[in-house]
């Protein structure tokens, strides 16, 4: 019996019904425009110095500070769960930190240390390794400071002496976070130079001055010791155009693969640079979108895990070709249906 609802409701959809697709969950996966995989994830990992029990990072519930030897852990984890690239960050000492970040270039730092460790044990891994001064600097900036001003040039002559000592130490993608003006053409000349012509370059193109680094500074040990703010460099969040610009300028200096930081407010950046550049577009799911869907989650207000697998198929959705976030081994496990 055809009711007069339904034939006025053919008669409006030309009898086409959206939710034959949506019947039963073998249709839905059928028809499913794109899927998160494990090769979509990158895996943040702080490193700390010394042995023993990881440190729990308070702002980022079940993110750690790992010694080295608990990082090649990490990366046979990450390797056993098909996660291809992790991506090492230090928490370094203060007493180890100077106005020049003059650690990022001790060849035997803890990124440097941590990658050939990971490169001996678990060589099938991919390693990430940030270039920035900011967790070796007294001031929690990213460059050199002359006066009170972050100095482009003089900040990127330390920045291609802190890449190659991490190409050294077997470091397979550099990703140049700093925001300096021609940093990539110099990491790239500066590699080629001592013959790390396969290192490649990930660079950190559109980046935000943002709210959401401030559980990553706690976990680097700079958020305190930040002076001022980072909007001299970092990008303003009402600029759209000046992304495709940054990210334009980065390939033509050599850039294999660029990425948008931070990731969920800046899907529409993921979605542009994804489309109108061919080239890898990966986002960063970053330390405080982390802990705004872990403090929901721990308050009971939202299913973390749900929320977890959805923000980063929104990323995929974007047309991202992969995301950093702290969420990777959880994901991966849920992917693989092993327990969390
Ligand atoms: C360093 C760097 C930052 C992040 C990655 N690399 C912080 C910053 O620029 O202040 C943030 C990562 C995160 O919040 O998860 N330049």
């Amino acid at each position: 019996m055809v009711s007069r609802i339904s034939e006025r409701i053919d008669l409006a959809t030309g009898g086409l019904r959206m939710r034959r697709l949506r019947q039963n969950d073998w249709i839905r996966r059928l028809v499913r425009e794109t899927e998160l995989q494990p090769a979509d994830l990158i895996w943040p990992i702080f490193v700390r110095e010394g042995e023993g029990e990881d440190e729990p990072v308070a702002s980022m519930p079940g993110v750690v500070r790992r010694s080295v030897a608990r990082c090649v852990d990490a990366a046979r984890e990450a390797r056993d769960l098909g996660i291809p690239l992790v991506a090492l960050f230090p928490y370094t000492t203060p007493s180890l930190r100077d106005e020049r970040g003059t650690e990022a270039l001790n060849e035997t730092n803890l990124v440097c240390t941590a990658t050939r460790a990971i490169k001996a044990a678990v060589p099938e891994i991919g390693i990430l390794c940030d270039v920035a001064l900011d967790p070796y600097t007294s001031h929690g900036h990213d460059g050199i400071m002359i006066g009170n001003r972050i100095d482009n040039d003089a900040s990127v002559e330390v920045l291609c002496a802190q890449a190659l000592a991490q190409a050294r130490a077997g470091c397979d993608i550099l990703g140049p976070s700093d925001m300096m003006d021609g940093r990539v053409a110099c990491i790239r000349a500066a590699l080629d130079a001592e013959g790390f012509r396969d290192t490649m370059i990930m660079a950190y193109s559109a980046k935000y001055a943002s709210a959401y680094y401030g559980p990553f500074r706690d976990a680097v040990g700079s958020g305190g010791l930040l002076k001022g703010d980072k909007r001299t460099y970092q990008m303003d969040y009402g600029n759209s155009e000046e992304a495709l610009r940054e990210a334009a300028q980065d390939i033509a200096e050599g850039a294999d693969m660029v990425m948008v930081k931070p990731g969920m407010p800046y899907l529409d950046i993921v979605s542009r640079l994804s489309r109108e550049l061919a080239v890898p577009t990966f986002a960063y799911q970053t330390s405080g979108e982390y802990a705004v869907i872990m403090a929901a989650h721990q308050n009971g207000w939202i299913d973390g895990d749900r929320a977890m697998m959805e923000s980063l198929s929104a990323f995929k959705r974007a047309g991202a070709a992969g995301i950093l976030t702290y969420f990777a081994p959880r994901a991966a496990r849920a992917m693989a249906g092993r327990p969390l």
